[in-house]
């Protein structure tokens, strides 16, 4: 089935910033993903170039509007290669194929009288170019712009909206993930229990001529909204173009929780007004925040997306904003969360399970895929295929429902399991006698089945790494390696490929040591019993502590009291303690324990410890506190 994805076409009125970049990249994500399924994709990215806000920012600039959207609709157009985000068109509402479409679309609604003239006194917003009910305002305000609306007096075109009111409530209750997550779909439910308005569509010239006229009277131009939403069938070629006709059955849109109102009740009456069937679903998220507040220029914390891709990396940048934000919550950004992320999930996990499997290729096999016995590679397959076909599922079910980060999640899970995987078969010891000879290559094809399948796996996210490690794996990476289908049959590196040496995929990026005592000191025994001073329960509710199931335990290279513990905290984090001389790895596998979840990361031999494990400190040792029966992972302590 083919797949349509946009993004909001941006307003050019303000530069290219860090939410525009999040929504594009998870559109370029999707796209990607449904490459994988090798079916036809289309997506429609582009800029809103007319209305009041855009003639406003250019004459603050001194420039005429046309001179001024041009360059800033560069800015956009230019930001998304260097995203490596791949649109497949870029729309322009100044676009004159795009003109065309929104007069022939309020001309076919004219005539099927859902437009009609009226005199119309309201409050107006001119941040927001539309009217307000005085129910919206809060405390008299925009909430959007925080300024009074002006009252102002105009006659009009309105689009008969609220003939399509009940229309709207019962599709949206037919289709349940027609407007996804659910939260906004009851956000847009509850807005239409209150008797829905008509939606004035146009603005006299006197007022604005920068705009579409309307077909039928040469004195107004289109509402910027009216004009703006139809992009995303024009960008298509409506009403005939072979593509409209490929990909329109299958739209989706992508949007933040900011213009939910125009897409999921203006544009679905629209469309149902032109005759047009509506969309299949909007996904819609929250908002980057940066320091507790919106991104905007007059707090000056406006976050580029150019200079972290200059700073960390591109594919360390898309990996950050698609498994930190919980698609449809709101997110908070900041670099330090961005550093933690890269030194754990990337080059802890995955960079360092990567060169730890292409190194034992070459330290045990010269550096060429082994052959394994069929029969021993079942019996050592270490569950892995298994694991491999869960992922798989796991992954297409989140990708699917447009739950990226959990997508994301399934990934490292495996990423876990392999570890876990050379953890448990301890292929430096099979690689010592020559009667497990077997063994050690039905292990070490399996690890590298396992490489391949996490490359095809993070290709959306992470295109060029997802090459790399194709590369690095002696496979062509520029034949498509990702489709879905190949990857379910769990292939081995054809046997005898050479393997190029190791490279490091992610390197670890060095932050300052925090003051914070780090998570070995812990297991130091108490130097005195004493108690210390007072506090309140305000400060006890200030550490946050939760119960955590221990996915993989592995000795620090080079710290004889050091265990890395990979632990299962509701999400996966990498943690440090000093109880190697006290605990085994595998008597800690599997077993739960009690973390500090809030204590700042601090970094341990090279490790970056991301909480602290509680444990009785005394003369013998540390003697780690465990719940007496099982409890879900991240549950927190009361
Ligand atoms: O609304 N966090 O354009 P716009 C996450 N032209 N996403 C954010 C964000 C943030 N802090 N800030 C912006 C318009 N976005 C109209 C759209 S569509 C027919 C017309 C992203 O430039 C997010 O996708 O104000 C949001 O919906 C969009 O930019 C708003 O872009």
């Amino acid at each position: 089935m083919p797949f349509y994805i946009t993004t909001p076409i941006y307003y050019v009125n303000a530069r290219p910033h860090l939410g525009h970049a999040y929504t594009t990249i998870v559109a370029d994500v999707a796209r990607r993903f449904h490459s994988m399924r090798q079916t036809e994709v289309f997506f429609l990215t582009g800029t809103d170039e007319h209305g009041d806000k855009v003639v406003r920012a250019a004459h603050k600039e001194n420039m005429t509007p046309r001179v001024y959207v041009d360059a800033i609709s560069r800015l956009f157009r230019d930001l998304w290669p260097e995203l490596n985000v791949q649109p497949d068109r870029f729309i322009r509402t100044t676009d004159a194929d795009h003109m065309a479409v929104v007069t022939q679309v309020l001309q076919k609604i004219y005539d099927a009288g859902d437009i009609y003239f009226s005199e119309y006194e309201g409050l107006y917003c001119f941040g927001c170019e539309r009217f307000y009910g005085e129910r919206e305002l809060v405390n008299g305000k925009c909430p959007d712009h925080e300024t009074e609306p002006e009252l102002i007096r105009e006659a009009n075109y309105f689009f008969r909206m609220s003939r399509y009111q009940g229309w709207l409530i019962e599709h949206i209750q037919n289709h349940p993930d027609f407007i996804r997550p659910e939260r906004y779909r009851n956000e847009v439910l509850a807005f239409l229990r209150e008797p829905l308005g008509d939606l004035c569509i146009s603005r006299p010239k006197t007022r604005l001529n920068w705009g579409i006229t309307l077909p039928f009277d040469p004195n107004y131009v289109t509402y910027v909204w009216f004009d703006a939403l139809l992009n995303y069938v024009s960008g298509l070629g409506y009403p005939d173009g072979e593509r409209f006709r490929t990909f329109w059955p299958e739209a989706q849109h992508i949007v933040a929780k900011d213009i939910l109102k125009p897409h999921g009740i203006y544009w679905p009456t629209m469309l149902k007004a032109a005759g047009i069937p509506v969309y299949q679903h909007l996904n819609v998220h929250g908002y980057w925040n940066v320091e507790q507040s919106k991104m905007s220029k007059s707090l000056g914390n406006v976050v580029e997306p150019l200079q972290l891709k200059t700073t960390y990396g591109l594919d360390a940048f898309r990996y950050f904003l698609i498994r930190e934000m919980t698609f449809g919550l709101d997110s908070s950004f900041s670099e330090s969360a961005m550093v933690q992320r890269i030194n754990a999930d990337l080059a802890n996990d995955l960079g360092n399970l990567f060169s730890r499997v292409v190194s034992m290729t070459h330290k045990y096999f010269d550096g060429i895929a082994p052959q394994a016995d069929p029969e021993v590679g079942r019996q050592y397959s270490l569950g892995l295929g298994a694991d491999a076909q869960r992922t798989i599922a796991a992954y297409e079910r989140a990708m699917m429902a447009f739950e990226l980060q959990r997508a994301v999640a399934a990934v490292w899970e495996f990423i876990g399991q392999m570890n876990k995987a050379i953890d448990v078969s301890a292929p430096w010891e099979l690689a010592k006698k020559k009667t497990t000879r077997p063994q050690l290559e039905a292990v070490i094809c399996g690890l590298l089945k396992g490489l391949r399948l996490i490359a095809g796996l993070i290709y959306p996210i992470m295109p060029e790494t997802a090459a790399r490690m194709q590369k690095h794996l002696g496979l062509d990476p520029d034949a498509p390696f990702y489709f879905l289908e190949d990857l379910k049959k769990w292939k081995d590196i054809p046997a005898g490929t050479p393997l190029p040496k190791t490279v490091m995929l992610f390197p670890r990026i060095e932050t300052a040591a925090p003051p914070a005592a780090p998570a070995a000191d812990s297991a130091q025994p108490a130097p005195a019993p004493e108690i210390k001073p007072e506090i309140t329960l305000d400060d006890l509710r200030r550490i946050d502590l939760r119960v955590a199931t221990v996915l993989n335990a592995e000795p620090v290279p080079k710290a004889k009291k050091l265990l890395k513990l990979e632990i299962d905290l509701g999400e996966r984090r990498t943690i440090v303690a000093g109880i190697a001389e006290h605990y085994t790895p595998e008597a800690l596998i599997g077993r739960q324990v009690i973390i500090v979840a809030n204590l700042r990361p601090a970094k341990l031999m090279g490790v970056l410890s991301q909480g602290m494990l509680l444990a009785a400190g005394q003369n013998a040792g540390p003697v780690l506190i465990m719940p007496d029966q099982p409890v879900p992972p991240g549950t927190a302590l009361r």
